[in-house]
């Protein structure tokens, strides 16, 4: 029997994503999803009761209950005011991507989890799959030489033209969707951005539906492409003296990678993921907990921050600002 203290999660938005959240703590061990809180009753109570969580009439509720940890599950555009409440109130804070929609707000949350001694984290999920832990162990083992080039996109034709990613108002759109994604994979490989170079277009809500980025970074170059209006294929590329990797689609739901050896070997790794896959950061976010972690080592504040500062500079080539910026 497990002797871990069980995290009590407080679920803020009740949407896609927090009912994929709820449905991943049954794989993530000594979890429960305490409580709930959204803008409309109706889903934070269809959430609560399918979970077994207590249904609270206000945010206030909920970061007084009886919780660890707060999971933001809302719209881009309420982050960084969610996050800094919970925060404030003395929670720990896992937050969806993008943390933020733009480095200053970012700024700001960071300074709260600085100053209230609170964990915080954006829920990139990635670097916690098994395929690619074990991708980079395998490297540190057998290595290609550092990687100088990251290829990676992801570009959807699928969205519904009424899905929330195409609303200004939210302040979504593919950079802040799916770009960051892209921006994780090439901070991770290839450290802090220098240089984003983007070409890209906006579509007739206002928000950028296709951008395609050409990045230097601190040890290489990135080229990276998102999308709401394109079928892109989404795969990755990782580029070294000895060899590359292939990351097969999905990259960011990575499952299988191929390594290819300029002396002609061709690794194959295969590690098929579990409980659809968010429940790997939150493993990770609940053993940060239970240590008195304050950031993660994996997805740290400073590549959150080297993320969305991609992003900004992305979204001020498109002329792409939102209300406030
Ligand atoms: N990590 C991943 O794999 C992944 C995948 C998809 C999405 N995401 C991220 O998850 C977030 C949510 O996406 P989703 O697909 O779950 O969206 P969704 O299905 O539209 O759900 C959003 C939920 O948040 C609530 N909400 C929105 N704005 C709010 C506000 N200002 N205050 C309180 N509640 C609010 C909505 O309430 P109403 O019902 O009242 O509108 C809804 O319950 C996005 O930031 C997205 O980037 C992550």
């Amino acid at each position: 029997m497990s002797t871990e203290k069980t995290i009590r999660w407080g679920v803020v938005g009740a949407g896609d994503i927090a009912r994929r959240f709820g449905h991943g703590l049954a794989h993530a061990p000594d979890t429960q999803m305490a409580a709930v809180w959204s803008r409309r009753a109706s889903t934070a109570d269809v959430l609560a009761q399918q979970f077994g969580a207590q249904s609270c009439a206000s945010l206030d509720e909920l970061l007084s209950s009886d919780i660890d940890a707060v999971y933001i599950a809302t719209l881009h555009d309420s982050h960084a005011d969610y996050a800094i409440a919970g925060l404030a109130a003395g929670k720990p804070v896992l937050c969806e991507k993008p943390a933020t929609v733009n480095a200053a707000q970012l700024e700001r949350v960071l300074a709260v989890a600085r100053d209230r001694q609170r964990l915080f984290m954006e829920a990139m999920k990635p670097p916690f799959y098994p395929l690619y832990r074990k991708l980079r162990e395998h490297l540190a083992d057998d290595p290609i030489g550092d990687i100088g080039f990251v290829r990676a996109g992801c570009s959807r034709a699928d969205v519904p033209a009424d899905h929330p990613t195409f609303s200004f108002e939210h302040m979504c759109g593919a950079l802040l969707s799916i770009g960051i994604y892209e921006a994780f994979l090439a901070v991770d490989w290839l450290g802090a951005p220098l240089d984003v170079q983007t070409i890209g277009r906006l579509g007739s809500t206002g928000v950028d539906t296709f951008a395609s980025l050409n990045c230097r970074h601190e040890r290489g170059i990135a080229q990276l492409f998102c999308g709401l209006d394109l079928h892109g294929r989404g795969d990755a590329l990782l580029a070294a003296p000895r060899g590359h990797v292939t990351i097969h689609e999905n990259w960011w739901n990575p499952a299988r990678a191929t390594i290819r050896y300029v002396d002609g070997r061709v690794v194959e790794l295969d590690h098929p993921f579990e409980g659809g896959g968010l429940n790997y950061e939150t493993a990770h976010f609940c053993n940060l907990l239970r240590s008195g972690a304050l950031e993660s080592p994996v997805m740290t504040h400073a590549k959150s921050l080297q993320m969305i500062t991609m992003m900004d500079a992305a979204r001020a080539a498109l002329g792409l600002k939102f209300a406030g910026e």
